[in-house]
């Protein structure tokens, strides 16, 4: 079955796709762009959503400048950001903020001014905020404005399964170019071929990979895996990130407690009350994010204990009920009053820092496909990314991806035939303990053997277990229909190896990739990005 074409299809409705929507359907003067917009849940998830923090620009230039926002970005990446990349997005920052305000996205006010926040990395206030929930008032905005707008298409509860390449004979214009997507229905198991000149990954990250993870389900790495598999290069996958504070209850689905909260003072201490960040960097609790993860971790191994805790209590109840509200009432919801008592955490795998290689216009390797978000990989971010830089790239990626895609709609057409779907061999499946079984040993053994402390022996283990899987999820895809959770699986295994394969190739330790086997930064032979390429580039 085949749709009719779009001239545009975005995969993925956080605030990079939402963004590439908005900016493309822009002007109802010129000629209207046909744009379809697919979210695999409703159209309100992915991560976006769940931002807290705030989205970092230089927007008080009486004490910040770009330099200094530059700056501590490079600071942070441990050696191995692109400058080009940091500088291109932190000079656009200011605009991209108007764009959101223009938008009707409302930020919290300190009298007439916006409040800015501090966190982990930053030298100086810069993190735009509305409260302790911008994701949401972020996503609500932009998701109001895409519903009015009739140029946009919207596919809620569908899943792309693969990218459409074009085979070299029937190319238009350049050979092997993307030319659409293969669509589940994920509320009734039918894949659709859809047609389009260009296609946007905007899949978010691949944290899922992870037991623990302070993401949302939809983060399993689709947009990378699946473009992989076309012949995208993938880059710095060794860089996962874990935030150093997640709630830690037996009922808190993984929490984030911002790390604003550490911005206004907030104390890291052990179960006995004794704070240790000053042992670990003089910037102690505002040290960048792989500092304070490592930290926690060690602390957490040294002492035996399951958790440290966060405490903010030296802050007066009006403020923390004013500044955290939804952090406040959630942390009551499991009777701990945060502004009477220290918060347990834990470090939880929170972002995806590599992905698919793009340059500067979000261009992958493979012509008219665009990456764009957290499964992109940009450059900006090095070993390490700066806290509440993720939604500003989200924001200047996606608006320099609509341009150049307008910029190039009218040298394309649609392709007249896509190589249909065939599931004429597969069969429905009884086994479905098959998908349940690895995607836990999956997620159980990446967090033990490739998490925020690695070591050869364990990375070799996860090597050989990852082989096993890939058998087996590849046999279990080849003979049965597919459903949402095998594609998941499939993505996840893909982008597990991924990972393994990078973080083995990096002998050294830089930003959030720590090993005991070589605990030093080697800037001889690794001061470059860990570029894997697949057999098809
Ligand atoms: P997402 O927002 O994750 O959206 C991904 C979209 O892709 C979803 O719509 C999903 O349905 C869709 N999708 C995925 N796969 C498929 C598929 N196969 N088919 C169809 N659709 C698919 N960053 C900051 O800068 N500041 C913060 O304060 C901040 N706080 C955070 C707090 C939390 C709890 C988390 C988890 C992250 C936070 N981050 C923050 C990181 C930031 O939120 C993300 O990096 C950013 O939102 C990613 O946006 P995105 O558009 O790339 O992807
Ligand atoms: C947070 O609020 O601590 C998350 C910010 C981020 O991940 O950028």
């Amino acid at each position: 079955m085949k749709t009719e074409c779009f001239d545009v299809i975005i995969v993925g409705t956080g605030a990079s796709g939402l963004t590439v929507a908005l900016e493309l359907a822009k002007s109802r003067s010129e000629q209207n762009t046909k744009i379809a917009l697919i979210s695999k849940g409703p159209i309100l998830d992915g991560s976006t959503l769940y931002a807290q923090g705030g989205i970092a620009a230089v927007l008080d230039e009486d004490n910040d400048s770009i330099d200094f926002h530059v700056k501590d970005t490079i600071n942070a990446g441990a050696g191995l950001c692109h400058e080009d990349s940091v500088n291109f997005t932190i000079e656009h920052s200011k605009a991209a903020i108007q764009w959101v305000i223009d938008k009707g996205v409302k930020f919290s006010k300190e009298e007439d001014n916006y409040h800015l926040t501090r966190e982990g990395g930053h030298s100086q206030r810069r993190v735009i905020h509305a409260d302790d929930a911008t994701g949401k008032a972020l996503s609500e905005g932009l998701v109001a404005q895409v519903k009015r707008h009739p140029d946009i298409t919207l596919f809620e509860h569908h899943m792309a399964v693969d990218l459409i390449i074009s085979p070299s004979s029937h190319s238009q214009k350049k050979e092997g170019q993307c030319i659409g997507i293969y669509l589940l229905n994920t509320q009734n198991n039918q894949v659709t071929e859809v047609p389009a000149k260009f296609t946007v990954l905007a899949t978010g990250g691949a944290s899922k990979v992870y037991l623990y993870t302070s993401n949302p389900d939809t983060s399993t790495g689709d947009g990378i895996a699946m473009a992989w598999r076309a012949g995208c290069r993938i880059a710095n996958m060794e860089f996962n990130q874990f935030h150093p504070t997640c709630l830690f209850h037996p009922k808190a689905k993984s929490f984030l407690i911002t790390e604003a909260l550490r911005g206004e003072g907030a104390k890291l201490k052990l179960p006995d009350g004794t704070a240790f960040m000053h042992k670990f960097d003089e910037r102690e609790e505002l040290a960048p994010r792989d500092i304070v993860a490592q930290a926690i971790d060690y602390e957490m191994k040294r002492t035996g204990s399951d958790f440290v805790y966060l405490d903010i209590t030296h802050k007066s109840p009006e403020f923390i009920i004013a500044h955290f509200p939804t952090i406040y009432k959630r942390c009551l919801t499991f009777g701990i009053d945060i502004t009477s008592e220290p918060i347990p955490v834990v470090p939880a795998a929170h972002y995806t820092c590599g992905g698919i290689m793009t340059n500067l216009d979000a261009q992958t390797d493979i012509p008219n496909l665009y990456a764009i978000g957290e499964t992109a990989f940009t450059g900006l971010h090095g070993a390490n990314r700066m806290a509440s830089n993720s939604l500003l790239e989200c924001l200047v990626f996606g608006k320099a991806a609509a341009d150049k895609i307008k910029s190039e709609l009218t040298y394309y057409d649609c392709m007249p035939e896509l190589p249909p779907w065939d599931d004429s061999r597969v069969t429905g499946s009884e086994e479905g303990v098959v998908i349940t079984h690895n995607w836990d040993e999956l997620r159980r053994f990446m967090w033990n053997y490739v998490g925020i402390v690695r070591k050869n022996k364990r990375l070799l283990l996860a090597k050989q277990r990852i082989r096993l899987l890939q058998r087996e999820i590849d046999d279990y895809y080849r003979q049965y229909i597919i459903n949402s959770d095998l594609i998941e699986l499939r993505n996840l295994a893909t982008v597990a190896e991924l990972i393994i394969d990078s973080a083995m190739r990096r002998k050294e330790s830089r930003g959030l990739h720590y090993t005991l086997d070589y605990p030093y930064k080697d800037d001889q032979t690794f001061l470059n990005d860990t570029i894997l390429v697949p057999h098809n580039y």
